[in-house]
C-alpha cells in the first residue's frame, strides 16, 4: 500500500519494477535476469490481492454475452463475466480490443454515440441496464466515469465539483458536499485556499483528482476509470493508484490500464481482452480472453495469450 506523502511515494517508486527494469543486470548484459526480476515483482504485487477476493461479495455488474458494434461493425464480442462490489477490476489488453467501448456500455455512455449498439445483457445489481423504464441519466449518476485526459470545465475548482450536484438538484449543504468530495479525492488540502480559482490552473494530476471529486460528488456507486493516469507523471500516477486503493472501500471501481504494474498493484480482479478475427467473416474484433482474480491472471494464467501479454511478449 502506498501513501500519499512524498517520501512514501518515492520509497515505493524505488521499489517499483519500472525502476528496476534497467538495473545492473542490463548493464552487465543480462536482460533476461532483469525481465525475470520484473516478472517476480509483478507476481508479488498481483499475489497481494489474494486467491479469491470476490468470494462472498455481491455482483454489481453481470455481463452476459455482451457484444458492442458501431454501425454494424463489431468492436468487441462474447464478453461474459461478473464485476464485484468494493473491488477494483482492471481491463487490460492491446489497443483497439474494445476496453473503452465496453466501459462506455456499462454506464450507457454509448447511447450518446451514433451507430453504437449493445447486444447481450448487462445487469447492474440484477437489473437489465438497457431494460424498459431504465433512466440513462440516473444510470450515469450512479455509475460515474473518469476519462483518460483530465477534462475539468473552464470554471472554478468549486464550481467543477458543484456542477453535477446542481444539475441533479442536490443543492442542500452544497459547500459541505463539495468539501467532502474533494477530501475523498485526496485534493482538499491542496485546493482549500483557492476554491474560486480556475480549475485549469491546477496541475494535470490535480485536475484528474478534481475530475474524480466531480464524479464522487453526486454519490455514485461505481466509478469507471478509462486509463485515468496515462497522461500523468509517475508521482501523480501513484497518487491516483493510492486513491483507487482507498476508494474501493466505498465504491466499486473498474479501471482500464495499459500498465501491467498498475493492474497488478491496484486491481483485485482483472479481465484480459485481445483482438481476434471472426472465423466466418474475417472481421477483427475484441474478445475476452480470460477474467478472474488478478493473482490468477498474473501468476497462473489459463490462456497462453494472457501469459504473453502480461509478460510483455505481446502487445
Ligand atoms: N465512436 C466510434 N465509432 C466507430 N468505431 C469506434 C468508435 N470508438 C471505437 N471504435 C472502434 O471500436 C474498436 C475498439 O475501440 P476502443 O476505443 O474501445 O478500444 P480500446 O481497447 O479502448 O483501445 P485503446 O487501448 O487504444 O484505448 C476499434 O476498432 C475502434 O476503431
Ligand atoms: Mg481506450
Amino acid at each position: 500500500m502506498h501513501t500519499n506523502d512524498k517520501s512514501g511515494i518515492i520509497d515505493s517508486m524505488s521499489d517499483d519494477v519500472s525502476q528496476s527494469e534497467s538495473t545492473e543486470a542490463d548493464v552487465v548484459g543480462e536482460p533476461g535476469l532483469a525481465l525475470a526480476r520484473s516478472q517476480a515483482k509483478l507476481a508479488e504485487m498481483a499475489g497481494q490481492h489474494g486467491d479469491s477476493p470476490q468470494s462472498g461479495r455481491r455482483v454489481v455488474f453481470g455481463l452476459e454475452d455482451v457484444s458492442v458494434s458501431y454501425s454494424g461493425m463489431v468492436a468487441i464480442r462474447d464478453v461474459a463475466f461478473d464485476i464485484h462490489e468494493n473491488l477494483a477490476t482492471a481491463f487490460i489488453g492491446p489497443s483497439g480490443c474494445g476496453k473503452t467501448t465496453l466501459l462506455r456500455s456499462m454506464n450507457r455512455m454509448n447511447d450518446l454515440i451514433q451507430g453504437a449498439e449493445v447486444a447481450g445483457r448487462i445487469t447492474y445489481h440484477g437489473q437489465d441496464l438497457f431494460g424498459a423504464g431504465v433512466d440513462a441519466v440516473e444510470v450515469r449518476r450512479r455509475i460515474g466515469m473518469v476519462f483518460q485526459r483530465p477534462n475539468p470545465f473552464p470554471k472554478s475548482i468549486y464550481d467543477n465539483v458543484a456542477f453535477g450536484l446542481r444539475i441533479h438538484g442536490m443543492k442542500d449543504n452544497l459547500s459541505d458536499r463539495v468539501e467532502q468530495a474533494l477530501r475523498h479525492a485526496a485534493l482538499w488540502d491542496e485546493v482549500k485556499d483557492r476554491l474560486k480559482h480556475s480549475a485549469l490552473s491546477l496541475s494535470g494530476g490535480q485536475q484528474q483528482r478534481l475530475c474524480i471529486a466531480r464524479a464522487l460528488a453526486i454519490e455514485p456507486d461505481v466509478i469507471l476509470m478509462d486509463e485515468p493516469a496515462s497522461a500523468l507523471d509517475p508521482v501523480a500516477t501513484l497518487a491516483i493508484e493510492d486513491l483507487v486503493g482507498v476508494l474501493k472501500n466505498d465504491y466499486t471501481i473498474v479501471i482500464v490500464t495499459h500498465n501491467m504494474q498498475q493492474a497488478a498493484r491496484v486491481a483485485d480482479m482483472t479481465a484480459f481482452f485481445s483482438v481476434d478475427a471472426d472465423e466466418k467473416t474475417g472481421n477483427r474484433s475484441g474478445v475476452l480472453v480470460e477474467s478472474g482474480p488478478t493473482s490468477d491472471l498474473f501468476i497462473r494464467p489459463s490462456d497462453p495469450r494472457t501469459e504473453a501479454y502480461v509478460t510483455g511478449r505481446f502487445g
